[in-house]
């Protein structure tokens, strides 16, 4: 424990009667007491010491009861100061009390208990005010402590966000060089069987393989391609969100297969996001195209309801389809790239992988809600634009 030290108080009076008076009177008390005749023997003091309480004549010969006073206080704001004055000015103690002093005494000292009361009174406001300004202190220590934490987090967020962005340019260069390959070779070998078949309908069967796997590839770099120019040549704009679901739904409805598949849809309109068109259009050409690809496999007649709305601070779409739906297992798969269940040259498994991407660029998210035979709903949710 540190030793705590004793409160001090400064007694100044040009009277010797006086000081002795006060002298007897804070005998008992805990505290260390100095006694000065001068006004200047007491500024001395205060510039040297500390003075937790100032109990001062207001008509010294030297320097003014009322000067001590400002210096006590600009000395330490928190120095209590108690003022002795005749009965003639008393107008002159309201002018200390007006300077912050924490309260006068009328000489002669008719009372000198009240005076120990009142200085008793001083170093008890004293010690509330010393209390609080320690919880001040602390609470702020802790606020910078909060404030650096915070920091932290957010350094450690940003380095792991772009950690994931770099991983999952690795996961998708690789899958890229994977995908490509298998085809590349399978080109490869029959080029060369073709350069040394002398069997023109079957020269002609490889030349057909060839083309399938050049498709292959054409397609997942047609979807790639999309993707990056959709993330590059436009600038941010404010997209209207039931528009671009619409756009997209053309789109969908023109380039696939959809005969079998009616659509239906419900879009709130007059919600914006600030994103770039072609991306946010990608997306919902991607999630159109699964469900109506899903719902077209059902044989009463495929549906894909598309729905689009506001809760909260919060933009979200839904697009759901009556197709056979994702088991569990593979609903933790599905956004992997490269990850698809359709034919060879049906589809590139990059579709949803794209839809991740783009959705959490705008700290959006993407989920999907499905069981085995009833169905799939993908939703979308993006922080409202204000
Ligand atoms: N609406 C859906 N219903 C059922 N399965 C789906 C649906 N959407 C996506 N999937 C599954 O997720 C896989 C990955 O989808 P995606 O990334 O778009 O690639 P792709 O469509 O090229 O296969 C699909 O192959 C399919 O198995
Ligand atoms: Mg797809």
């Amino acid at each position: 424990m540190l030793p705590i030290e004793k409160k001090h108080l400064l007694i100044v009076d040009d009277e010797p009667v006086i000081l002795q008076i006060l002298k007897a009177v804070f005998e008992e008390e805990p505290w260390r007491v100095t006694l000065v005749g001068t006004g200047a023997e007491a500024e001395r003091i205060l510039h040297s010491e500390r003075v937790d309480l100032l109990l001062t004549d207001k008509n010294l010969p030297d320097v003014s009861g009322l000067e001590l006073l400002r210096i006590a206080k600009a000395r330490e704001p928190l120095c209590e100061v108690i003022i002795l004055t005749g009965y003639g000015s008393l107008e002159t103690a309201l002018a200390a009390m007006e300077m912050d002093a924490f309260d006068y005494v009328l000489k002669p000292l008719n009372n000198v208990f009240d005076i120990r009361k009142k200085a008793r009174q001083a170093f008890a406001k004293q010690d509330v005010a010393l209390e609080n300004r320690r919880l001040i202190v602390a609470l702020r220590e802790k606020n910078l402590a909060l404030e650096a934490a915070l920091e932290e987090t957010r350094s450690l967020q940003a380095e792991l966000v772009q950690s994931e962005k770099l991983a999952g340019i690795g996961t998708l260069a690789a899958g890229i060089a994977h995908e490509i390959s298998s085809p590349l070779f399978g080109i490869m070998g029959l080029a060369e069987a073709i350069a040394d078949e002398q069997d023109l309908p079957l020269a002609q069967s490889y030349a057909r393989d060839i083309v399938e796997y050049c498709r292959t590839v054409r397609d997942i770099v047609v979807e790639l391609s999309s993707y990056s120019r959709a993330a590059t040549t436009e600038y941010l704009t404010t997209v209207e969100f039931a528009r671009v679901i619409q756009d997209a739904l053309r789109l969908v409805e023109r380039s696939a297969d959809v005969r079998n598949v009616r659509f239906e849809t419900n879009l709130e309109e007059g919600l914006f996001l600030h994103a770039r068109t072609n991306e946010i259009q990608q997306v919902f050409v991607n999630l159109i195209k699964n469900a109506a690809e899903a719902a077209s496999e059902t044989e009463a007649g495929g549906v894909v309801r598309i729905a689009a709305g506001r809760t909260g601070n919060h933009v979200w779409g839904t697009v759901s389809d009556n197709g056979p739906g994702i088991d569990a297992q593979k609903q933790k798969l599905i956004f992997d790239p490269f990850y698809t269940t359709k034919a060879p040259g049906k589809g590139t498994g990059l579709g949803l992988n794209i839809v991740y991407r783009i959705v959490t660029k705008y700290r959006g998210l993407v989920t999907v809600d499905s069981r085995e035979g009833l169905g799939a709903t993908f939703e979308l949710r993006f922080p409202l634009e204000r």
